[in-house]
């Protein structure tokens, strides 16, 4: 067993987490209050009943690793689905100074919670009353939220422009020449969100292959609702992904996990952001993907909206998992090795992360 405070401190770089989902249940509060909104209930009630349902349980009744159809002791009398509650707090959203302020918090609370050194946030195609801010305001606010982290924190951070993977492959690609068209040096790249079900990856093509023209960085959302391995093999070869978010239904198939070995292809994976009945299969899914020799980088996805950080994550590899101080030592520089930043900021991350690993490695190894 790892002792609890190696694992805090373990240097990390989370490459999956959604700015929406970080926002905290009391800034949520504060501005759902100064806005009004009609919400069902309160904010905080709203908040602890975040749990989304399956889109069809019928869907997975045939899995390599069983998926739980009924519902566990701990699931909320009313859920409320992460995109819901993503909706409502959007809503909420009102300005360019909101954006640096949900920007800022979010790296506040990985520093705190994680040792996250590196940040990259999705960010979503805005909507509502952040629609009228229009794309360059909208980054410029964000990127505020990340200078202020850097000053304070010494953390850097980068913005993934998100596509919603509900809207049309005609919109997305009007979004992705939206963020082609305006280059800002902390917009690394382009991903593919929301339900899996509704939105195919082969849909987004032409979006995705804008984006590799301009040099941007690729991952997608994939194999996390949909159970099976094709829309993996999809996101790498037609939209050109060299990363891959979740991804626990490549274990359907057997040569696409030997394929995704031998490439070592990065793939960030959360335990506990899903339904909470699923979060034992998720773990499960996690366990049999390292097992496989799968280049599996443990992420926050939304920290805000469910129980966990990244710390959280790393320590449910630990104790429930099992997993050694040396494999998550590993993934830590895994981490840096996938992540968006320049060669050089790469190499300084990198080199900062060593060093910190060796005063880690030495308190393991007296122990
Ligand atoms: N948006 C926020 N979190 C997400 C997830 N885990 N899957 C798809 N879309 C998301
Ligand atoms: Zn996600």
């Amino acid at each position: 067993m790892i002792k609890a405070g190696i694992v805090a401190r373990l240097p990390k770089v989370d490459l999956h987490c959604h700015l929406i989902g970080t926002v905290r249940a009391s800034t949520f509060a504060e501005l759902a209050r100064r806005g009004r909104l009609a919400l069902p209930d309160t904010p905080e009630r709203i908040y602890a009943g975040c749990n989304s349902l399956p889109p069809d349980p019928e869907l997975y009744r045939d899995t390599r690793i069983p998926v739980p159809q009924g519902r566990s002791a701990d699931e909320p009398e009313i859920s409320y689905s992460l995109f819901q509650l993503s909706n409502w707090v959007t809503e909420a959203l009102r300005d360019a100074d909101d954006l640096t302020r949900i920007v800022y918090e979010a790296f506040s609370d990985a520093h705190t919670s994680s040792a996250t050194r590196h940040l990259e946030l999705f960010i979503d195609e805005p909507r509502g009353r952040l629609a009228r801010l229009g794309y360059p305001a909208l980054v410029e606010a964000c990127a505020d939220g990340i200078r202020l982290a850097e000053r304070e924190f010494g953390m850097s951070g980068r913005l993934i422009a998100a596509i919603d993977r509900s809207r049309s492959g005609e919109q997305a690609l009007q979004w992705v020449r939206t963020v082609v068209d305006h280059p800002h040096e902390y917009v690394a790249g382009i991903g593919l969100d929301n339900l899996e079900t509704v939105g195919a990856p082969e849909l987004f093509a032409d979006a995705y292959r804008l984006a590799g023209a301009a040099g941007l960085g690729r991952t997608a959302h994939s194999s996390e609702h949909v159970p099976a391995a094709a829309n993996t093999i999809t996101c790498l070869d037609l939209l050109g992904c060299e990363r891959i978010d979740h991804g626990y239904f490549v274990l359907q198939d057997e040569a696409v996990v030997e394929r995704l070995r031998a490439q070592q292809t990065p793939m960030t994976v959360i335990s506990t952001t899903s339904r909470r009945s699923w979060r034992p299969w998720r773990r499960a899914s996690i366990n049999a993907m390292l097992e496989a020799g799968l280049n599996v980088i443990a992420a926050s996805d939304d920290p805000g909206m469910f129980p966990t950080t990244l710390a959280g994550e790393y320590r449910i590899l630990a104790d429930d998992l099992g997993v050694s101080y040396d494999r998550l030592r590993r993934m830590s520089l895994a981490g840096v090795d996938a992540c968006w930043l320049p060669a050089v900021e790469k190499a300084a991350l990198r080199e900062r992360f060593e060093g910190e690993l060796a005063a880690l490695d030495a308190e393991v190894s007296a122990d």
